[in-house]
This record gives C-alpha cells, sequence and structure tokens, in this order.
C-alpha cells in the first residue's frame, strides 16, 4: 500500500504516531501541506501508472473533484487528519463511493485553550504591547476583563462546550446558538443561556465566538450587516474556520472602532497571501492555525488518523468515516 503524508503537524511533531505509521509496512511518500489543486494532482500523477496513491493522510489540502476522478481507481479512502472537511469535496468523494475518515473528539480542549488565549489577548492589547517592548518601549494601553462579560457561543459542538465551560470559570455569561441544540449538555451548564436565533445570540455580547463547521451557506457570515448587529467594540473570536467571515468587512470595522477586535487562528485563504488585509491592523491578531497544533493534541489526532487509514485498509473496523454509505 502507498499513501500520501501532507500534513506538518504530524510530520514535524514527534510522538507514537510515527512508530504506529512506520509499523503498518505502508509505503509512505510524504509532502509539505496545505497544497492546492495543482499540487495535489502532480503529485498522484507523478509516476505514472507505477505511481498513485491507496490512501490520502492530508490535513487541509484541496481534496476536490477533479483531484478524486484523477486519484482513482487506486485510491481507496481519504483520512483527514483533523474534523474540519470543507476543503474536501466530501459530496463528491461519497457519489464515487470513496470514504472520508476524520479525527472528531481529539483536540477540543487544546482549540478552547486557544481560544482564550486569543480572547485575553485581545482584550487586553497583547500585540502592541509585545512590539511596544521588545522595541525598547514601555507603551500601555487600558484592556478590558472578561469577568461579567457575556459572550455569544456560534455553534456548540465539541469545542464550541468546552469554550462554555471555560466561560463560566471566567465568571463570563455564555449564551450559545447551535442548530442541533444539544440540551443535555446545557443542562449541566449553570448559566449557559439558549439563544433560538444567531441574531438573539449576538445582539447583547461582548465577545463572539466562532465554532460552527463551514459550509457552503455560512460562508461570510460574519459580514457588515452582521457586525452592525453587535454592540459597539465587541470582539470577535474565530478559531473555526476563516471562510465564515468576510475579512474586508472585518478589517474596516475594526479600523473604525465599530468592532473592538479580531482574534483569529484562521484565515480563508491558508497560509496568507500577502499583503493581506489585516496586516497593519493593531487590534486584528492571527495566529496561523496552531490552535490544534500542541504535543498532546497532535498526538492524540495523529494516532486517531493513522488507526483510520492502517484499520480501513487492512480489513479491520477501528476507523471513524465521516461519509458512511
Ligand atoms: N483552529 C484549529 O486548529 C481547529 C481545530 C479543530 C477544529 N477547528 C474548527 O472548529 C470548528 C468546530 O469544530 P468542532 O470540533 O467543535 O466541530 P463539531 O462538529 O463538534 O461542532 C460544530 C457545531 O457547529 C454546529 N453548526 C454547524 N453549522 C451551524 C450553523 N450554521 N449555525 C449554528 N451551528 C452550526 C453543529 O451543529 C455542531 O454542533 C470547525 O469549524 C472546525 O473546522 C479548528
Amino acid at each position: 500500500m502507498r499513501i500520501l503524508l501532507t500534513t506538518t503537524s504530524f510530520q514535524d511533531t514527534p510522538g507514537r504516531h510515527h512508530d504506529l505509521l512506520k509499523n503498518s509496512g505502508f509505503e509512505v511518500v510524504t509532502a509539505r501541506g496545505p497544497l492546492h489543486e495543482t499540487q495535489m494532482l502532480e503529485l498522484i500523477r507523478k509516476d505514472g501508472d507505477a505511481g498513485g496513491f491507496d490512501g490520502l493522510l492530508n490535513g487541509d489540502d484541496a481534496i476536490t473533484a477533479k483531484v478524486i476522478d484523477v486519484a482513482l481507481p487506486r485510491l481507496k479512502v481519504i483520512a483527514k487528519y483533523g474534523i474540519g472537511l470543507d476543503s474536501i469535496d466530501v459530496k463528491y468523494a461519497t457519489s464515487r463511493k470513496l470514504p472520508v475518515l476524520f479525527t472528531p473528539g481529539v483536540n477540543h480542549t487544546t482549540v478552547a485553550e486557544h481560544t482564550f488565549g486569543l480572547m485575553i489577548a485581545a482584550a487586553k492589547h497583547f500585540w502592541p504591547h509585545l512590539r511596544s517592548v521588545k522595541g525598547g518601549g514601555w507603551k500601555r494601553i487600558t484592556g478590558s476583563e472578561l469577568a461579567g462579560k457575556t459572550i455569544a457561543v456560534l455553534g456548540v459542538g465539541r469545542i464550541g462546550k468546552e469554550v462554555v465551560k471555560r466561560a463560566i470559570a471566567f465568571d463570563m455569561t455564555p449564551i450559545g446558538y447551535d442548530c442541533h441544540w444539544d440540551a443535555a449538555f446545557a443542562a449541566q451548564q449553570h448559566g449557559l443561556k439558549h439563544a433560538a436565533t444567531i441574531d438573539d445570540a449576538i445582539e447583547n455580547a461582548d465577545f463572539v465566538s466562532l465554532h460552527m463547521s463551514l459550509a457552503d451557506d455560512d460562508r461570510g457570515m460574519v459580514n457588515k450587516a452582521f457586525i452592525d448587529k453587535l454592540k459597539k467594540g465587541a470582539v470577535i473570536i474565530n478559531t473555526a474556520r476563516g471562510g465564515l467571515v468576510n475579512e474586508a468587512d472585518v478589517a474596516e470595522a475594526c479600523r473604525s472602532g465599530r468592532l473592538g477586535g479580531y482574534a483569529a487562528d484562521v484565515l480563508d485563504v491558508e497560509p496568507q497571501k500577502v499583503p493581506h488585509v489585516f496586516q497593519d491592523i493593531d487590534n486584528i491578531i492571527v495566529t496561523p492555525h496552531v490552535g490544534s497544533r500542541t504535543f498532546e493534541s497532535v498526538e492524540r489526532q495523529a494516532l486517531r488518523a493513522v488507526t483510520n487509514i492502517v484499520e480501513f485498509l487492512k480489513g479491520g473496523k477501528d476507523f471513524i468515516q465521516a461519509n458512511p454509505f
């Protein structure tokens, strides 16, 4: 069996996942993702009839219908290292009876911690402060507490739930919106309010934190119209997907002070294309999609992804399929 491994956090982080993959006996070809469509096509076509892959162990690479067509009939499985499947044409894979495996439940605590890191950094102006001190200065800007503030959590799934728990610990008032509301979870979290609509969730929010998956309908949902419904000075945190946000509208609102700030771990196009509209705006901070990149989380996620692909290709049962058919 020959597989293509493109995720860099898997490759760059030591851990037991390397042994597990080595012991599979598969031939492993590595590349540094995220790869766009042309790069994927080049790799798959590289060795002609002698090439191609039985499985993809991928991160956020573009696995489009065209990539799938070229990779078939040899390709037997797509094993996503992660939970977000928006860079894979899952609908097309399903129509070609190609299983897409994924790794739910391995990185929610890590991403929730990152969310709070970004929230505190935005509320207390870490970026201009750090830049000032590193440059020999001592510039001081007054920040805001999280305690007593309302946080709208949009998408109360695995990560959103962990954010709710931490918000309560910070003495914040969480108000959640999810198209599949988990009433049992909400009942355990004293103080989690349920909003019937996104508008209800955001209207009194001091912080809005995005934790939903990206679907075509949600693309660019955080735009001028959305921002106009927020309190002046509200701060948006996005550790979900860059595509949920209209970046030009967010940049304009942060520049004008309509928004207090935007703190994200994700961009619409990654790695960023420079110049980027966010680059010179001090109340916008972006980390390079490292929300789930901790030693603990990478190993959990990588072990799950390797188990998925090895079990699937060897005829076992211990794999998690996102598109059962
Ligand atoms: N920054 C990172 O490194 C990183 C790591 C993992 C996941 N993510 C992203 O974080 C997000 C959440 O991941 P998760 O593991 O919690 O996923 P999840 O599937 O457990 O939860 C997503 C939740 O969003 C809800 N949802 C989907 N569309 C919605 C909509 N239009 N309105 C309201 N709710 C909606 C779903 O019902 C679900 O409860 C995803 O976008 C994922 O891609 C980012």
